[in-house]
């Protein structure tokens, strides 16, 4: 089975199972602040980073590439009241998506590379660990400034070490090369330490849920759990050395 495949059938069966699963519910809400069903790394204190970049105007429209079942933009249309628009390639997760917003939304299922939306149709776009997915990324990355607005902001969480191995220490990841490519000025942060304290809050509160999702029939997905917290085991320069986590700002 080629990746591609692999990784959109693990997908359909997260979304799936965190559905049904009031375990993996009330883990998210620990682990990370919010209950996002989360498969990535974002907790509230990344998502509130976005906020910031939502105008609080009439008629605003935010994207979310990658957007899963929809729940991190149900949390920014909350603060914002803005309308939201979202596309993942997992079917399971755009029916959960349309289903929990009833005005105010669009939700697509649709592959990077394949969706096109018109020329400057949104405020802000975010992408929170799914760009690693683009089959070519300076592609996609211009294709995505002309779906903003002039003046519009683009938010995107990245991280290596674990889809995509690291490639450097100074925060030039490949999509930092395409924003180069391209000319496009952008801010970064890195946020590699929060990440680490992040990972070791998700393994000790997994750890917490192991029994009730066992008891669930979900041994499979606390197992995986352990397996992407593995590298907080080690001390922090360690775990540096292999894995980077950044937040890009590009405004248009
Ligand atoms: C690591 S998860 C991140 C989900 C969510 N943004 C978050 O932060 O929790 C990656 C997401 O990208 C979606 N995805 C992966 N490859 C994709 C592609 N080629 N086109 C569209 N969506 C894709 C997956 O279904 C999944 O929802």
């Amino acid at each position: 089975m080629d990746n591609e495949l692999l990784f959109s059938k693990e997908y359909e069966q997260f979304y799936k199972m965190v559905e049904e699963s009031a375990a993996f519910k009330r883990f998210c809400a620990d682990a990370f602040g919010e209950d996002f069903s989360q498969d990535g790394f974002s907790d509230l204190k990344q998502i509130d980073r976005i906020l910031e970049y939502i105008p609080r105007q009439k008629d605003v429209h935010i994207l979310d590439i990658g957007c899963g079942n929809g729940k991190m933009l149900g949390y920014l249309q909350k603060k914002t009241g803005a309308f939201v628009h979202g596309f993942d390639y997992s079917e399971s997760a755009i029916k959960t998506a349309q289903k929990l917003f009833d005005k105010n939304a669009d939700f697509r299922q649709g592959n990077i590379g394949e969706i096109d939306y018109p020329e400057e149709s949104f405020d802000l776009i975010t992408s929170m660990d799914t760009m690693y997915f683009a089959p070519d990324m300076t592609a996609f990355l211009k294709q995505v400034m002309g779906w903003l607005k002039k003046g519009g902001v683009l938010f995107v969480g990245y991280q290596e070490g674990d889809v995509l191995p690291k490639t450097s220490n100074s925060g030039t990841t490949v999509f930092a090369e395409a924003l180069k490519k391209l000319g496009i000025q952008y801010k970064v942060e890195d946020i590699t330490k929060e990440t680490y304290d992040l990972l070791k809050k998700k393994r000790e509160t997994a750890l917490l849920y192991q029994k009730a999702l066992e008891e669930e029939g979900n041994k499979d997905w606390f197992d995986l759990l352990m397996l992407q917290t593995d590298c907080v085991t080690e001390p922090y320069d360690l775990f540096a050395e292999k894995m980077a986590r950044y937040l890009y700002v590009i405004r248009k």
